[in-house]
């Protein structure tokens, strides 16, 4: 089987299983066999697969063509300038907490050495990648999920950062570090019950429910930063794509100045930002 081949025949099983984009999925899982990026693939056409990678590569596309995320079948994912491990034990990281993370660093630009709290850390994606990228920041990460936590310290291992970011096991109803902070950050569930039968079963089957359903996280992230943040000082939170004007509301009514709607790279309103007063 070439390389050509095998996308063809990956291609096929993934369409079949449903899979949205399968030309895409094919592209990658047979790059990540072959040890090729996507782009390398087209002059790599006749490259004959070996026997074991062309097991791995129908073992790779049976579990995705079960609808398994991308991310979990690759074993990790990309995250701005970082490459996360990911599995079943937290959210695959998306594409607008990106620009969450872009947020937080243009909020912190000049503070030099910012003290940052991320809450609801799941593969420790923004807290890492604020660490990464502002050379001054220390940040402590907290979820409540020990399986999240034990994803998001291999991910810190691989990093140099260890030093920088700090893991805390903590369910945010109890207490939320004492800071102070001078931002504290969220990407809280925000799924409503109601819509989770809804989801892509790539997200309703396979991501961990803890990560996804709301159970009042985004309210509840609101108030207790208000005792833990900087007077001055912002609270930043993803939201729900319908949801934004909503928690902006919420933020005001809890007394937050300046409270802003940023979008994200689709246009859509995704992150609500407020200063503590
Ligand atoms: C939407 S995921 C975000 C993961 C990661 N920050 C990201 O953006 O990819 C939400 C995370 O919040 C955690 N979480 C949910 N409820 C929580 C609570 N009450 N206290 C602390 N963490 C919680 C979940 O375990 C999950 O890891």
């Amino acid at each position: 089987v070439t390389v050509e081949e095998a996308l063809r025949e990956a291609e096929t099983l993934l369409g079949d299983g449903g899979v949205a984009t399968p030309r895409v999925d094919a592209e990658w899982i047979v790059g990540h066999v072959v040890g090729l990026r996507r782009a390398e693939l087209p002059v790599a056409r006749a490259r004959p697969l070996g026997g074991h990678e062309r097991e791995q590569m129908r073992e790779l596309v049976a579990r995705r063509a079960g609808r398994e995320p991308l991310g979990y079948v690759l074993g990790e994912w990309g995250f701005r300038r970082l490459a996360l491990k990911v599995d079943g034990r937290a959210l695959v990281p998306r594409p607008e907490t990106e620009a969450l993370v872009s947020r937080c660093l243009e909020l912190l630009r000049g503070v030099t050495e910012p003290e940052v709290l991320d809450v609801g850390t799941g593969s420790g994606a923004i807290a890492i990648s604020i660490a990464d990228e502002h050379p001054g920041a220390r940040v402590t990460a907290l979820d409540s999920s020990a399986d999240a936590l034990a994803l998001a310290r291999e991910n810190l291992a691989a990093s140099s950062l260890n030093g920088r970011v700090k893991l805390v096991e903590a369910d945010l109803a109890d207490a939320l570090p004492a800071g102070p902070f001078d931002l504290v950050v969220s990407n809280p569930p925000y799924v409503p019950a109601v819509e989770i039968e809804e989801l892509a079963p790539e997200v309703r089957d396979w991501e961990p429910r803890a990560a996804i359903l709301d159970a009042g996280q985004t309210e509840a992230v609101a108030h207790a930063a208000l005792g833990v943040l900087r007077a001055g000082a912002p609270l930043v939170l993803e939201t729900h794509w319908d949801a934004a004007s909503r928690v902006a509301a919420l933020l005001a009514e809890l007394g937050y100045s300046g409270v802003t709607i940023t979008r994200d790279l689709g246009g859509i309103e995704r992150v609500v930002e407020g200063r503590r007063p």
